[in-house]
């Protein structure tokens, strides 16, 4: 990780401040190191240039042993406050630390999650995201996201409940040498090591119902966010035609995940809402995926876009999409008030969430 970035992460619970202590530098990166809370002297590690600000109850245990007696550091103290995870959360480390490998040729290298991205996120970061932006990516992965996102030239720091995966994406992005920028942190959405106010963009995709509290999350993601910031989240939706591709995935399984329930539309603008984000929702992927597995290149992106503009037009079938999309900003609380949000509502043509509830 770049040593500039520490000033945009905090501590996992108490959000207090870190001092950057080197061990290892390669070029812009620190590779090894420490973060040391401020006040407490409790630290974080930094390893392979990925920095664990995970809560303390969350650390694997293991590699922050090893780490300690590699350099000779003492534990040092557990900061107040501390979470542990939940049965959910110690699943999804499990998971996806047991099952990257998998995730990256089922999902990562699929015809068509390929054809989501692109037709979904790429299309918008293209013409939301600039060079000189912060986004925060949380729930991040293997980089599936990142790298597009890179692509902009902007600065990433993705974050993520799995050093695993993020020590894929890492080297992902080492390879590719996009444009861009990305750190990646070991960390919770619903305990984000980032500063308040800081990201001009936020991107939630296909995590939100792997993580233990939506909500908790929303909020969290919401209070990062510069006001007037963007956002971006994709999630699968609770839809009333589910049960077909839960049928077709019994026939023909295309990969294996461990979510939990998908929300419905209401309930996600409910979450979002609540956290001060105003969101345009739209809706995607209305035939089975399976599809996308017989069409395959640009016919395949041209099938998605033309069946969810048709599913989308018409009000009583755009609600059997398979997956909801939520973009918009985040309420300007600034000097001039509603006069901000009006502008900011208007800029970005919002409508307002009343039709899809
Ligand atoms: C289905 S993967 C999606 C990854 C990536 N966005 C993609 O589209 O390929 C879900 C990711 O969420 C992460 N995750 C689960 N619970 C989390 C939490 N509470 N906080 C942060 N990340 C979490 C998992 O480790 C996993 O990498």
């Amino acid at each position: 990780m770049r040593a500039e970035t520490v000033e945009h992460l905090r501590a996992p619970i108490s959000g207090a401040r870190l001092t950057l202590q080197p061990i290892e530098i390669a070029g812009d990166e620190v590779i090894c190191g420490r973060l040391i809370e401020m006040g407490t002297g409790a630290w974080y590690r930094i390893e392979e240039g990925i920095a664990d600000l995970a809560p303390h109850g969350f650390r694997n245990i293991d590699r922050h042993d090893a780490f300690c007696r590699r350099h000779g550091f003492e534990q040092g103290p557990v900061p107040a406050g501390n979470a542990v995870p939940d049965e959910n959360a110690a699943m999804q480390i499990k998971f996806f630390s047991e099952h990257r490998d998998a995730y990256e040729i089922e999902v990562v290298a699929s015809p068509f999650f390929g054809v989501l991205d692109r037709v979904t996120l790429g299309r918008w970061a293209s013409r939301a995201i600039g060079k000189d932006m912060l986004v925060a990516e949380v729930g991040c992965g293997t980089g599936r996201q990142t790298l597009p996102l890179l692509r902009s030239g902007a600065s990433l720091v993705c974050v993520d409940l799995s050093e695993d995966m993020l020590r894929l994406a890492r080297r992902k992005a080492l390879a590719e040498q996009p444009a861009g920028w990305a750190d990646f942190v070991v960390g919770t959405a619903e305990n984000l090591p980032l500063a308040d106010g800081r990201f001009d963009v936020a991107v939630i995709f296909g995590s939100l119902h792997h993580f233990s509290d939506p909500p908790a999350a929303l909020r969290k993601v919401a209070g990062i966010m510069k006001a007037g910031g963007r956002f971006y989240i994709l999630e699968n939706h609770k839809s009333p035609a589910r049960f077909i591709f839960d049928w077709m995935m019994r026939r023909w399984m295309l990969w294996m995940e461990e979510p939990n329930e998908a929300p419905t539309a209401a309930q996600f603008l409910d979450w979002l809402g609540a956290g001060g984000l105003e969101a345009r929702v739209r809706y995607s992927t209305y035939l089975p995926p399976h599809l996308f597995y017989l069409v395959k290149g640009r016919a395949a992106d041209r099938l998605l876009v033309a069946t969810d503009a048709l599913f989308n037009a018409v009000p009583v079938l755009r609600r059997l999409g398979g997956v909801i999309i939520a973009e918009g900003v985040k309420r300007g609380l600034g000097r001039s008030g509603e006069g901000e949000h009006a502008r900011t509502r208007r800029a970005f043509r919002l409508c307002s969430p009343a039709p899809t509830r």
